[in-house]
């Protein structure tokens, strides 16, 4: 089963791996065994998730890149295969918000949104993808969001993002398939104040409402993502490509009705 899923020696891609649920995924995967390359745009996150994982004793590889810029991805890939000479799972986790309302949000903010958001997990598949078929069986497991089936006001870009990276998942996994599967694992509410650098991390604190809309009892944390995402990666779940898989507590089927 994944629960004692063994990466050993595969080499395994994490975007925006050195904070937030990233940080739990690179860990995880590190803790079965992968060697782990953290690609991320924020070198002193980057500086503190390269001393946690080799204090560990985990082969660890973290580079400064801005998944949205072709010329880092492609120069990051060659890097990995120079090193490493292979790439067994590709982890595209990297992503930004914007909360702005409408009139006060530059056409720039929106482009770059979708660049980071999805231009890059298409950037990454597109420059792994030779690897990742001679790795047969690869893997890449895309984080989206339950805001791709659901919505606040002011959110466009970020759903637009995530619902065109569900898309993305499964034109992609019907393009590598059978050498790659490709799914998505769309998050609910994961606290992640506490998997921050050191300089931005905080004391998560909810109010009794915020654990009742879960029908678990409690918001997610980046352990229940990489559980999820080690579960896709692994040979355990090789029937399974295109597939989005939400992962949120229950918190999307809840209806909320006062009589
Ligand atoms: N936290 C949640 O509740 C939640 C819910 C649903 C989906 N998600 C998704 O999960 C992913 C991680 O979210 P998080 O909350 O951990 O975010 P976070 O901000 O805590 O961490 C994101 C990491 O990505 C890096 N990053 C940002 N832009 C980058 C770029 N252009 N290139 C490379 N690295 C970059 C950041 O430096 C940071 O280390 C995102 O795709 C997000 O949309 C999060």
């Amino acid at each position: 089963m994944s629960g004692t899923a063994d990466f050993s020696d595969q080499v395994v891609i994490v975007s925006g791996g050195a904070q937030g649920i990233g940080k739990g995924i690179s860990s995880a995967f590190a803790s079965r065994g992968a060697h782990v390359v953290i690609l991320d745009i924020d070198e002193e996150a980057l500086a503190q998730q390269q001393e946690v994982l080799s204090a560990a004793g985990a082969s660890a590889l973290c580079l400064r890149a801005d998944v949205a810029e072709e010329l880092d991805v492609d120069a990051s890939v060659n890097h990995i295969l120079q090193r490493f000479g292979r790439i067994d799972v590709l982890v595209n986790n990297a992503g930004i918000v914007d909360t702005r309302p409408m009139a006060r949000r530059p056409m720039e903010a929106w482009d770059r949104l979708l660049a980071v958001n999805l231009r890059g997990p298409y950037l990454l598949a597109k420059y792994c993808e030779t690897a990742l078929r001679r790795s047969n069986p690869g893997a890449i497991v895309n984080i989206a969001s339950t805001r791709a089936l659901m919505s606040e006001a002011n959110t466009e870009p970020y759903a637009a993002s995530k619902g065109g990276l569900i898309a993305l998942t499964h034109a992609l996994a019907v393009s590598l398939g059978p050498e790659v599967r490709v799914n998505a694992i769309s998050p609910g509410w994961i606290e992640v104040a506490d998997w921050k650098k050191t300089s931005k991390r905080s004391q998560p604190h909810h109010r009794s409402t915020d654990l009742l809309q879960h029908p678990v009892g409690r918001v997610g944390t980046p352990h229940d993502i990489a559980a999820a995402c080690l579960f896709l990666a692994s040979r355990d779940a090789g029937f399974i490509t295109g597939a989005n898989f939400v992962v949120d507590g229950g918190m999307t089927i809840k209806m909320i009705y006062e009589p």
